[in-house]
């Protein structure tokens, strides 16, 4: 049985879908951001938060865990300058209640959600693993941590794990039933598509003076069903003994401006939006995108869907929402 920590979120709802298919799964989840209804069916679920003990021990003294895989955590970099504690609290402290938990039940196989935010403002085109880590807020350095913790924890006590850096996931699942459902939204897909569905009155630009050809910032999208199968990949990994306890990112290599990706979504869409040229978000790197050769290279995975299947899988998640 697989742990999904966290499985009623955005992207961990979207791993446990596909994870059915295969495995069977336990989600826990506190449901402070997730959504009870985008758990699927076929898993089990307990209502309960790793920073609760009791709720740990309940978990791993009742069910056969052979691996967890940790997608609860904050990951508003604004809010984790304003509110660090919460961050350090919850996205460290909590994961490190789950590592020791894991340990003393002698559960050794981690795949550990974690973040371009690590790498900060990196000035190269494709960001590779090799990078230095230089986070500039609390959300990216909470994330780093753990890394961190976990490195000393594979060498310690043969703790094996898997660090897998997302870029910007976007996009919903093809079924149509769950998708991306933030409150309040921040990111700039589901507020583009929420807008030309007359849900808000404008889309804002944040910044337009950035170094790129547009002006615009550069992210590197991926779609959450790619980023589902990459953690599907690297438990494999992990249970058939090959992996060496690796950190991976995750992206498509491909860079898209803001501009960019509000005319694919107007193409995609039919519809035509109404676009504000505001001043630039504070800790906005210009440019982040991801090379994603290593993990094509040791686990054989690659992103295989582009900026207009994420976008045209969103729009339909968008007309019909189920939660
Ligand atoms: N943007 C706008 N207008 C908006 C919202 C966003 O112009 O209304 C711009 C942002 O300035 C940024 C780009 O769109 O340039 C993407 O912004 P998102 O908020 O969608 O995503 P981020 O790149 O800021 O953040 C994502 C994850 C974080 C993670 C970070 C790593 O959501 O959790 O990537 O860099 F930390």
């Amino acid at each position: 049985m697989i742990l999904v920590v966290g499985g009623a979120g955005y992207i961990g709802s979207h791993l446990v879908k596909d994870l059915v298919m295969e495995e069977d799964v336990l989600v826990l989840d506190n449901l402070i951001t997730g959504h009870r209804e985008a758990i699927d069916q076929k898993a089990l679920f307990i209502h309960g938060d790793i920073g609760d003990p009791f709720v740990l021990k309940t978990v791993f003294k009742n069910y056969p865990i052979k691996s967890v895989m940790h997608f609860a955590a904050y990951s508003l970099v604004g809010e984790s300058v304003l509110d660090p504690q919460k961050y350090y609290e919850n996205n460290v402290g909590s994961t490190l209640n789950l590592l020791n938990a894991m340990l003393k039940h002698n559960v050794k196989n981690f795949i550990f959600s974690s973040t371009a935010a690590t790498y900060g403002i990196p000035n190269v085109e494709l960001i590779d693993e090799t990078i230095p880590a230089n986070p500039i807020n609390p959300y990216g350095k909470s994330k780093l941590m753990i890394e961190e913790i976990l490195a000393d924890y594979a060498s310690a006590y043969e703790m094996k794990y898997t660090i897998l850096r997302y870029f910007n996931a976007a996009g919903a699942h093809e079924s149509g039933e769950i998708g991306e459902k933030h409150v309040p939204e921040t990111h700039l897909i589901p507020l583009i598509l929420q807008h030309l569905a007359g849900l808000r009155k404008n889309i804002s630009v944040f910044g337009t003076d950035y170094d790129t050809p547009d002006g615009t910032c550069i992210r590197d999208y991926i779609h959450v069903t790619d980023l589902a199968k990459a953690h599907i990949s690297a438990l494999h990994s992990l249970l058939n003994g090959w992996n060496k306890s690796a950190v991976y990112n995750l992206g498509n290599g491909q860079g898209f401006s803001v501009k960019e990706v509000i005319e694919t979504c107007e193409q995609v869409t039919g519809l035509k939006a109404d676009v504000v040229y505001c001043e630039r978000r504070a800790g906005d790197p210009g440019r982040l995108v991801a090379s994603a050769e290593k993990i094509k290279r040791e686990l054989g995975w690659e992103a295989e869907r582009n900026l207009e299947q994420i976008i045209q899988s969103a729009w339909k998640w968008h007309r019909n929402q189920k939660y």
